[in-house]
């Protein structure tokens, strides 16, 4: 079942997030989630770093593993999501440094790299949650739109319109932004027990609606999430613009 949540500001939304999880990390202190890099999920980092800086969100005994990695990049370069981690959450929470797992982007084999977190997210049993955020083509992590999708961790081709997306990060230059990616596959994450999903701003409108009130598409990654039997899209209003009325609450 998908339950679409709706707030009046993009705060309000990641600040939701941000309890939701802190909730579930009190009740399931072992949690196993998936974590998102990008601009959206911003606000739902400051959040729950507010959140346990009060008591209210302890991660001492989760697991964590992100979404995706640039190849290429070094977990020490500041323009990997790995940077982007540490600043955001890992410096801020009590998370286990082994408990936490990001692709290495610069392995010296990429192949080996995939099937060793692979292994490691079946070791933890795989996600409780996946936490998600959507590209503007409608990608999960680095599940690029296509003719078909991948199950598995795989090394993915960048599409433009996700390098152009992510050259905020590169000095705004979007030929910087490498073309390819480690990522999770669409199984890892359809494999979830819970998905959350956080979008917001009228950019992501178009796609919001495409994702969940059209038809289920590899062409539009998010959307085969309206097969999942428990998702959560919590978006703000201006992400919900284009739903049809009867999907906003
Ligand atoms: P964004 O990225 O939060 O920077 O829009 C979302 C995504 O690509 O999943």
């Amino acid at each position: 079942m998908t339950r679409i949540v709706v707030l009046p500001t993009a705060r309000a939304a990641g600040d939701a997030l941000a309890r939701f999880v802190a909730r579930a990390l009190t009740t399931s202190p072992n949690l196993v989630l998936g974590l998102p890099t990008g601009r959206t999920p911003l606000l739902f980092y400051d959040a729950i770093a507010r959140l346990h800086e009060q008591g209210r969100a302890d991660f001492r005994r989760a697991t964590t593993f992100n979404l995706d990695e640039f190849a290429g990049l070094a977990a020490t370069d500041p323009r990997s999501f790995h940077a982007f981690m540490k600043q955001h959450l890992f410096d801020r929470v009590n998370l286990s440094p082994v408990r936490r797992h990001v692709l290495n982007g610069s392995a010296r084999s990429w192949q080996k790299e995939i099937v060793s977190f692979e292994r490691k997210l079946a070791d933890a049993g795989g996600l409780d949650f996946a936490i998600l955020g959507i590209g503007a083509n409608g990608h999960l992590a680095f599940n690029e739109p296509g003719r078909s999708l991948v199950a598995r961790t795989h090394r993915a081709r960048l599409s433009d319109t996700t390098r152009r997306a992510n050259a905020w990060a590169f000095d705004g230059r979007w030929r910087d932004v490498p073309r390819y990616a480690l990522t999770l596959g669409m199984g890892s994450i359809l494999g979830a027990r819970g998905v959350l999903l956080l979008a917001t701003g009228e950019h992501k409108a178009g796609i919001v609606a495409r994702a969940f009130a059209g038809p289920i598409t590899t062409r539009v990654p998010a959307s085969l999430l309206q097969a999942h039997p428990n998702v959560v899209i919590v978006l703000d209003r201006d992400a919900a613009a284009k739903l049809p009325v009867r999907l906003r609450r």
